[in-house]
């Protein structure tokens, strides 16, 4: 059987930092409440006016394809989840494959909000299990600064950009993309969603007015569903597969909340070390968030690893993915 591996991964974040203190001289808000309340301390945010998220993603496709050692002219396909595309049409993908030059490769858009990756890394994995492509990378991107009311005080506080991108590649080995199960909710979108700039409100002076190009979030109501689903969905996989807490090496969860990772760990019986955090530099990067930890923690990562990747966010769309890593992270991480 031919499995889809992860090969390599890479990511990118922008330069400048706000912090926490930042914050405070913003809105009515402490340093305190934002660690207490969700674990994080600093966000990376684009502020030259003229970049958004294919930028990013080109630049975590980019060092993808160097750590390979590959040109992007091998790609097949180029998945980008994302809610925060450069454009209403054409799709970020079209855009990040003509900057890199991966004029092989056709591509699309994945709107899942924060499981924007995951639906993306089971979709790509299918393109390589059947046979039909080489190389298939999924990027996990959004530039969630351009959508956040900075007046906002629940909301903004959670939010930072960021980009991350891994290669997929076919292999007879046990290891790669072992299964996954995912999920959605439409009746979830009043919790959470965009309330212009569709079909449905088309941009005007009034939706401007009213601040509806922003992101619309009740955080407790989404909270308490995170909580619930994020944590169900990573113990039924584990079922599904006969793993034991002792055999997952690491949970890879989605970054909105520490509360809500701890949950998680903590119904599927697995201690903090297991668990890789990185919300405390980089908040909540929404379909950047997975890809981001991969290549944070890429170093410590070794073959036959076994990964749980779980996420829950807007639509309401949830999922986890059993991954078993394909090779020592040692050799190439950063
Ligand atoms: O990634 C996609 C999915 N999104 C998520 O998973 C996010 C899920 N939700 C959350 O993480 C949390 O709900 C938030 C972090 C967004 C908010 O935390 P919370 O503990 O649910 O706060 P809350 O909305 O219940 O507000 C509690 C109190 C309120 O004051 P009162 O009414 O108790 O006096 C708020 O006004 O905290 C106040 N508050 C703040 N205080 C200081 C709300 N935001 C702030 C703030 N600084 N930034």
């Amino acid at each position: 059987m031919i499995r889809a591996a992860i090969t390599s991964i890479a990511g990118f974040v922008p330069e400048n930092i706000l912090s926490n203190h930042d914050l405070e001289k913003m809105i009515d808000t402490t340093d305190e409440w934002i660690t207490s309340r969700t674990g994080i301390r600093e966000r990376h945010i684009e502020n030259d006016p003229d970049k958004a998220t294919s930028d990013m993603a080109v630049e975590a496709v980019k060092l993808l394809c160097k750590k390979r050692g590959i040109s992007p002219e091998e790609i097949d396909l180029l998945i980008c989840g994302t809610v925060t595309g450069d454009l209403i049409f054409p799709s970020t993908s079209n855009l990040i494959c003509a900057k890199i030059g991966a004029k092989n490769a056709w591509g699309f858009d994945l709107g899942a909000a924060c499981s924007g990756f995951l639906y993306g890394l089971s979709t790509g994995s299918q393109f390589i299990e059947t046979g039909k492509y080489k190389k298939v990378v999924v990027v996990g991107a959004d530039m969630m600064s351009r959508i956040v009311d900075y007046t906002d005080r629940t909301t903004c506080v959670i939010f930072g950009d960021g980009a991350g991108a891994v290669l997929l590649e076919p292999t007879e080995e046990n290891l790669g993309v072992m299964d996954f199960v995912l999920h959605a909710d439409g009746k979830g979108a009043t919790h959470l969603h965009m309330k212009a700039g569709g079909s449905l409100r088309p941009p005007s002076h009034d939706t401007i007015d009213k601040k509806m190009h922003y992101v619309y979030q009740e955080g407790q109501a989404v909270f308490k569903h995170a909580v619930y689903n994020m944590a169900e969905v990573s113990a039924r996989i584990m079922e599904k597969n006969h793993i034991k807490a002792e055999d997952v090496k690491w949970l890879v969860a989605h970054q909105a909340n520490k509360r809500i990772i701890d949950a998680t760990s903590s119904r599927m019986g697995i201690g903090p070390e297991k668990v890789m955090m990185n919300i405390e530099r980089y908040g909540n990067t929404t379909s950047g968030t997975i890809p981001l930890l991969l290549w944070d923690y890429e170093k410590q990562l070794r073959k036959g690893d076994n990964l749980i990747l779980s996420a829950f966010g807007g639509g309401f769309t949830w999922g986890a993915i059993y991954v078993k890593w394909a090779y020592d992270g040692s050799k190439t991480g950063k």
